[in-house]
C-alpha cells in the first residue's frame, strides 16, 4: 500500500498514484494477511516524481486508518519531511559529499549593537562545502548545535534551519552570563541520508527477528517482523487483536502458528552498496564537529533593563530547557528541584505505584531508582533476565511500588517468552489508579529501521489508550521521555541513526501534543550536555532527568 512523497508536478503524481494503485489491484495475490485494502491514505511507496515505479513494492503491510488518524499521519510525514537529497555519483567518490572538514561557521553580529545580552538570541551562520573545498550548493545534511561553557556547567541546544542552499543558521537562547562558546556536529552529510533513506524504503527488514516454536518434541524457530517479505511460505499473523499493532513470522511446518513461545532479536543485514561506507566515517564525515572560521564565542552580558528581547529573524526558538552548574533548569514553566538523596526521593514517592513501559533507556531509570533508594527491594522470582525485565521493586514500609516492562515487538532483546510480550497501549487500558500512580514510557529505538508510519501508527495507539486512561483517571501523572542522539559507528547508524530519531522526536511532540502528560527532553538534555551522546546517557544526565520526573511526581508549591 503506497503513498506517494508529493514533490514536483502533482498532477503526474496523481496520475501515477492511480496507475499505482490499478497495478497494485492487478499484481495482488490473496495473501492471507495483507488483505487488498483500495484505501489510497493507507499505501506506501516512496518514490520521487522523477524516477520510474519502484522495482521493490514496500514489504510492510499497513491497515487502513479512520479518515482523521489517516489526515494526521499525512500531515506528520509532510512536517517531518526532509530535503530532497541528490542522488549519488557512480562510481561514489567522496570528493562532491560534505566534508566537515572544509565546512565553517560563524558567528552573526547582533542587529544595531555589537554586545549580546541575557534573553538575546545568538545566531550562527554555517556554510558547507564538499571535500574539495567547494560550497555545497543544496541541503539536506544532518547538523546539531549546542551553546556551552564547561567551567559553568553550562550548555543549551541550538535548532538548526537548513536553508537548501548549502548554508544553515543555528539559533540559541542566551541564558547565562559568561562565556558561551558555540559547538556545530555535522551527523551526516546529506548523501549519507540518501542512503539511510534508500535502507528503509528497500530494507525495512534490514533488522529482523526470530520466533522458536515448539510443540511436543518438534520445535523450529522461523523469521519475523512487521515487514516480512513474502515468499513460498505461510505466514502466521500475530497482530495484536486488541489495538491492531502488525506482527508477523513465517509459519513452522508442521506446527500451528499458537506454537510460538518466544521473540527474540534475529540479527541484522548490511546491504550498502560498494565504497557506501565511506559516506560513514567516525573522524570523518559521521559525527564530526565543524570548525568556527573566526571566533566560536561571545561573552554574554547581564540581561538589559528595559531592553526588549532581540527576536531572531529566522524562527521563535525557545529551547525546552538548558544546563547551569550542571543542573537542568526547564523554560517551559516546571521548577525543577534536586533530589538529593534517598530520603527526599522516598518521601516524594511515599504511596505511589510508578509504572515503567520501554526500552533499555526507561530500563535506566528503573535502575537508578533501585540503586538510590536501599529500602526499595527488587523481586526476581521468575529470573528474569537483566535487559528485558519485567522487573518489580517494592519500599514496603514507605507503600512505594516501582515496575518496569519492555514494549511489544519489535523489541532487540532475545528471548522474550511470548506471554511477556505486551503492548503499551493494552498495558494502559489494563491499568488501575489515581493520583498516587505515575505512568511513564519511552518507545523509540526499536521502530527506528521502519517506515515512519510504523511508527506514527505506534503512537497513535498508545495516544487513544492515554486518552482512555486519563478519563479514567484524570489526575494520574503521565511522563513520556523522548528520543536522545547518540554514539554512532556505521552499525549503529544502520540500525539507529540520530536521522532516524531525530524525524521519530518530532512525530512525537506533536501526537501527544495538547495532552495532560509531561515530556522528558531527553533529546535536548542529552545535547546539551558535555558528556559525548550516548544511547544510555552517563549518570549524570540521568540524575537530572530523574530530578524533572520527580518534580513532575512532587510539585513543590511555592518554588
Ligand atoms: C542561502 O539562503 C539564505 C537564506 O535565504 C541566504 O541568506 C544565503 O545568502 C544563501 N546562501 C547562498 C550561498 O546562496
Ligand atoms: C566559561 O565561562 C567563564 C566565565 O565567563 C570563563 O572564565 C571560562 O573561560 C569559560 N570556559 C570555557 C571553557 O569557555
Ligand atoms: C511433519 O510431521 C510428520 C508427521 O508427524 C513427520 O513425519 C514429519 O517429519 C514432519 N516434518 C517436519 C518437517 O517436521
Ligand atoms: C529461549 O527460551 C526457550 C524457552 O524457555 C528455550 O527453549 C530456548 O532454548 C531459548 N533460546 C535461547 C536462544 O536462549
Amino acid at each position: 500500500m503506497k503513498i506517494f512523497s508529493l514533490k514536483g508536478n502533482k498532477c503526474f503524481t496523481i496520475v501515477l498514484l492511480l496507475l499505482v494503485v490499478l497495478l497494485d489491484a492487478l499484481h495482488r495475490t490473496d495473501f492471507q494477511p495483507f488483505k487488498f485494502q483500495p484505501k489510497i491514505s493507507s499505501t506506501i511507496i516512496y518514490l520521487k516524481a522523477t524516477t520510474e515505479l519502484p522495482k521493490v513494492r514496500s514489504i510492510c503491510n499497513f491497515s487502513p486508518l479512520s479518515p482523521e488518524d489517516a489526515l494526521e499521519e499525512r500531515l506528520l510525514l509532510e512536517s517531518v519531511a526532509w530535503p530532497e537529497t541528490s542522488e549519488l555519483p557512480s562510481p561514489l567518490s567522496l570528493e562532491q559529499t560534505s566534508d566537515p572538514d572544509h565546512s565553517t561557521f560563524y558567528i552573526l553580529p547582533v542587529r544595531g549593537r555589537g554586545e549580546w545580552h541575557v534573553g538575546d538570541q545568538l545566531e550562527v551562520s554555517i556554510v558547507i562545502s564538499d571535500f574539495k573545498g567547494q560550497p555545497k550548493k543544496f541541503g539536506g545534511d544532518l547538523l546539531l548545535a549546542r551553546l556551552h561553557n564547561l567551567t559553568l556547567g553550562a550548555g543549551v541546544a541550538g535548532q538548526v534551519v537548513d536553508h537548501l542552499n548549502g548554508s544553515y543558521s543555528a539559533v540559541f537562547p542566551l541564558l547565562w552570563e559568561g562565556a558561551a562558546q558555540v559547538e556545530v556536529t555535522l551527523v551526516h552529510p546529506s548523501e549519507a541520508i540518501t542512503v539511510l533513506n534508500r535502507l528503509t524504503r528497500e530494507q525495512p527488514d534490514r533488522v529482523f527477528f526470530s520466533s522458536l516454536f515448539r510443540s511436543g518434541s518438534h520445535s523450529q524457530t522461523t523469521f519475523c517482523n512487521i515487514c516480512l517479505r513474502q515468499t513460498k511460505q505461510p505466514i502466521c499473523d500475530f497482530t495484536d487483536p486488541r489495538n491492531g499493532d502488525p506482527w508477523f513470522c513465517y509459519k513452522p511446518n508442521n506446527m500451528s502458528c499458537d506454537a510460538r513461545i518466544t521473540h527474540s532479536f534475529g540479527g541484522y543485514k548490511q546491504n550498502l552498496k560498494a565504497k557506501e561506507d565511506t559516506l560513514f566515517q567516525g573522524g570523518v564525515n559521521l559525527k564530526v564537529c565543524i570548525a568556527a572560521s573566526g571566533l566560536a564565542g561571545v561573552t554574554v552580558l547581564p540581561k538589559k533593563e528595559g531592553q526588549p528581547e532581540v527576536k531572531s529573524s529566522i524562527v521563535n526558538f525557545q529551547a525546552s530547557g538548558y544546563y547551569y552548574q550542571g543542573l537542568w533548569r526547564a523554560l517551559d514553566g516546571t521548577k525543577v528541584h534536586q533530589f538529593t538523596d534517598a530520603s527526599a526521593i522516598t518521601q516524594c514517592l511515599k504511596g505511589k505505584v510508578v509504572h515503567l513501559y520501554g526500552d533499555s533507556t526507561i530500563r535506566q531509570w528503573f535502575k537508578f531508582l533501585n540503586e538510590a533508594l536501599p529500602d526499595l527491594k527488587e523481586f526476581n522470582l521468575l529470573g528474569s533476565s537483566r535487559r528485558k525485565g519485567p522487573f518489580m521493586a517494592l519500599d514496603y514500609e514507605n507503600q512505594i511500588m516501582v515496575t518496569f516492562r519492555c514494549h511489544g515487538p519489535p523489541i532487540r532483546f532475545s528471548n522474550v517468552s511470548v506471554g511477556e510480550l505486551r503492548y503499551i497501549a493494552n498495558e494502559l487500558d489494563d491499568l488501575f489508579g489515581g493520583p498516587n500512580t505515575v505512568v511513564v514510557f519511552g518507545i523509540w529505538s526499536h521502530l527506528s529501521t521502519f517506515p515512519l508510519e510504523v511508527y506514527i501508527r505506534r503512537l497513535q495507539r498508545i495516544r487513544s489508550a492515554v486518552v482512555r486512561l486519563l478519563d479514567r483517571a484524570p489526575e494520574m501523572v503521565i511522563i513520556i521521555r523522548t528520543a536522545n542522539p547518540k554514539a554512532l559507528r556505521l552499525y549503529e547508524t544502520i540500525t539507529n541513526s540520530d536521522w532516524f530519531s531525530v524525524r521519530r522526536d518530532k512525530v512525537l511532540r506533536a501526537i501527544f501534543k495538547g495532552l495532560n502528560v509531561h515530556l522528558i527532553d531527553a533529546w535536548e538534555m542529552v545535547l546539551a550536555h558535555h558528556l559525548p551522546n550516548n544511547l544510555h546517557p552517563q549518570p549524570p544526565i540521568i540524575k537530572n532527568m530523574m530530578d524533572v520526573l520527580f518534580s513532575y511526581t512532587c510539585p513543590q508549591k511555592g518554588g
